[in-house]
């Protein structure tokens, strides 16, 4: 079965009754993502553009009288569990992190303690890129909250979920994943503010479609090698401080600005602020252009998009190129680009509804060809953020 029309919320109640011999009592799901634009700008206070896809993460619950969250993993296979008095991170079962973390910044906000039965189950690939940790922890968040009759508003519950993937994974991430598998909508991007934090939902044209492609590459250095991006990002800002008043991220510096003192900064530094400094200016054009239904300006800021992230922030890979270029060749493609953090991970076409079939045959027979790898491609649009109930 193609993977994008499986109920993981179905598949996750059902096994929650073979697993735990009773009924359970919340479901809840939440999306992976694609980044439409605004590639490592988030951490730099910039917009982002991102869009969430049909591919979810599903958690089945019901609660247990004791101070004990029991986990069956069925990805994996694996049953695990922690106790609500131990939530610091371990390095067993590390994946259970994401959740000792929430759990532990939940309370922190003055939600009860409630142990609990779970059954989380999920299509989001992991490693692909595709923000399957903010799926598993906004999923979570939002069962532990249905679970206790506890709410809070969105944006809170993404700050929260990206605390823990800091403190909790050692990950630095910006607050980009985790706002769009909140607060996510069918048919629209995310135009999101990551200074302000205020965020506009912007329809993305009929006849748009998303093909995902995800390169089977995973660099086990992905994760330091993204926060030394982020020191590089700061060590630039603390050189133009020196020259340019009140600024305290890349966002407050304009194009004009770093023409004008880029010969000050070493040229690692130079061309990752280069890079970020010219990709806030593409998100705001990408936006203006997608809502002025010119999908093929859009298309072009794409590729401009993942030249900038290839050369200037050097988190490209041959086999995302390879991707991007087979992408190029194909008619009704308005534009490709890597997505996400970079360094492996999936890469995103946008492409008029009728070529998919096409782009999707293209991509089958050519990026064997050129890579040796096989692809796993998703067609999605733009889909609805996490949901919750009880049953
Ligand atoms: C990862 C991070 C995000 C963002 C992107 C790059 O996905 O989790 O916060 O920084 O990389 O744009």
């Amino acid at each position: 079965m193609d993977p994008s029309f499986e109920n993981v919320e179905a598949t996750a109640l059902s096994v929650f009754r073979s697993q735990f011999y009773e009924a359970p009592q919340v479901i809840s799901s939440a999306p992976g993502r694609v980044n439409l634009i605004g590639e490592h700008t988030d951490y730099n206070d910039g917009p982002v553009f991102p869009a969430a896809i049909n591919r979810r993460i599903a958690i089945a619950a019901g609660p247990r009288p004791d101070r004990t969250i029991e986990v069956y993993a069925g990805n994996l296979n694996t049953r695990a569990k922690f106790s609500l008095d131990d939530l610091a991170p371990t390095r067993i079962n590390s994946w259970l992190n994401y959740l000792r973390g929430v759990t532990e910044l939940l309370h922190r906000k003055g939600d009860p303690a409630c142990g609990a039965n779970l059954v989380v189950y999920g299509n989001v690939p992991r490693g692909g890129g595709l923000s399957s940790s903010a799926a598993l922890e906004v999923a979570y968040a939002h069962t532990l909250m249905t679970l206790t009759n506890t709410s809070h508003p969105p944006m809170d519950i993404a700050r929260l979920c990206q605390q823990a993937e800091h403190e909790w994974a050692g990950v630095h991430c910006g607050i980009m994943d985790q706002c769009i598998s909140a607060m996510g909508r069918k048919d629209a991007g995310l135009h999101l503010d990551c200074r302000s934090l205020t965020y506009r939902h912007v329809p993305l044209p009929a006849g748009a479609r998303l093909v995902i492609c995800d390169t089977g590459v995973k660099r086990a250095l992905a994760s330091s090698a993204y926060n030394t991006r982020r020191a590089e990002c700061r060590a630039g800002v603390a050189v133009l401080a020196g020259v340019i008043p009140d600024i305290t991220s890349l966002r407050d510096v304009s194009l004009d600005a770093f023409l004008e003192y880029q010969s000050l900064l070493e040229p690692t530094v130079r061309r990752r602020c280069r890079h970020v400094i010219t990709e806030i200016a593409r998100v705001e054009q990408t936006v203006k252009a997608i809502t002025a239904d010119d999908l093929a300006l859009a298309g072009k800021l794409m590729y401009d998009s993942h030249i900038s992230l290839q050369r200037d922030y050097e988190v490209s890979c041959p086999e995302l190129d390879a991707v991007v270029d087979i992408c190029a060749e194909v008619d009704g493609v308005y534009g490709a680009r890597m997505t996400g953090g970079g360094f492996g991970g999936s890469a995103l076409c946008l492409v008029h509804a009728e070529d998919v079939p096409e782009t999707v045959r293209r991509l089958t027979i050519e990026y064997p060809q050129k890579t040796g790898r096989k692809p796993s491609l998703i067609v999605t649009g733009a889909e609805d953020g996490v949901s919750a109930r009880r049953i």
